[in-house]
């Protein structure tokens, strides 16, 4: 079994992009700038807004945050994406989310200029990916084919199952392991909740990558031996033990699973590090118009 390091990867790549950072500096260019809006105190959103924002500096970009309170209007915060859109200094920019139950998540989405959608939530971006084009991948599965890739796993012809059926993970993991490309030539089986046979899904699966958010759901007697296991879930689970009160809980019951895979990634160190590490690399193209002019 073979652990997949997402902290070194990620490790890796901020240098890498760090250094591009840096060439550009040096040329005089102009250095590329995110903005993050964040709205209201969600414990989540605020570690997450932080760190992508700590990473910005990290890679030497430039970034701003923008928030606000939790009874901001649909209209003010359409305003915002509106100046986002319309400001050159902004190479990207992304509306962290949830957001409170009285603004349209979708609303706010679709109004974000595509060009400027490092999330890659924009139906444009999502329609660009499904069929192949250059376009801003979304940060988990981006995150996910870059390990896979870096650890050379192989997956051409390999039947992969995602779990879970979310717009943000499982929809467009299942389109990319599908696609005519490396990483991807997979046969892909989709289940999520209403599934009847998943257990038998997963048995034949060579590749499971699991975004299903329920803590430990996948069990080693739903894994076949060998089979390459991607977990995805971040539960904040209540602790003692932890400085900060939770502990981060993954989609896989990691101790009885992982024994049995050739490789596994790990939470946290897994997935999670390759998230943040991939809004990065979309701000740098965002940066150099290199999707989009
Ligand atoms: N909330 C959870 N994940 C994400 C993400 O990748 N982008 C944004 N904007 N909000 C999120």
């Amino acid at each position: 079994m073979q652990l997949i390091d997402g902290k070194a990867v990620s490790a890796q790549m901020k240098k890498e992009i760090a250094e591009e950072v840096a060439q550009i500096k040096k040329a005089g260019g102009k250095i590329p700038h995110l903005a993050a809006v964040l709205v209201g105190h969600d414990g989540g959103s605020e570690t997450y807004v932080a760190s992508k924002v700590r990473t910005c500096e990290e890679v030497g970009f430039k970034s701003s945050l923008i928030r606000y309170e939790e009874d901001v209007t649909e209209e003010e915060l359409l305003a915002c994406v509106d100046r986002l859109n319309n400001d050159p200094d902004v190479d990207g920019f992304i509306v962290q989310l949830p957001l409170p139950k009285h603004i349209s998540e979708q609303k706010i989405i679709e109004a974000i200029d595509y060009r400027k959608d490092v999330d890659g939530f924009h139906p444009i971006n999502v329609g660009r990916m499904s069929i192949g084009l250059p376009c801003f991948l979304s940060a988990t599965p981006a995150g996910i084919l870059e390990l896979l890739k870096r650890y050379e796993i192989e997956t051409k012809g390999k039947h992969c199952v995602v779990l879970g059926r979310s717009n943000i993970v499982g929809k467009p993991m299942a389109m990319l392991m599908m696609q005519k490309s490396y990483p991807g030539d997979c046969t892909v089986t989709v289940c999520h909740s209403r599934s009847e046979n998943l257990k038998e899904m997963c048995l034949n699966a060579d590749i499971i990558i699991v975004a299903l958010g329920v803590p430990e759901f996948l069990k080693a007697d739903m894994v076949k031996e060998g089979a390459v296991v991607i977990d995805v879930g971040t539960t904040r689970m209540p602790s003692s033990v932890t400085k900060s009160g939770f502990k981060l809980t993954g989609d896989v019951r990691f101790d009885e699973v992982s024994p049995k895979c050739s490789y596994i990634t790990p939470v946290p160190g897994g997935v999670g590090p390759m998230t943040i590490i991939s809004l990065m690399r979309n701000t740098l193209l965002a940066g150099k118009k290199e999707i989009y002019k």
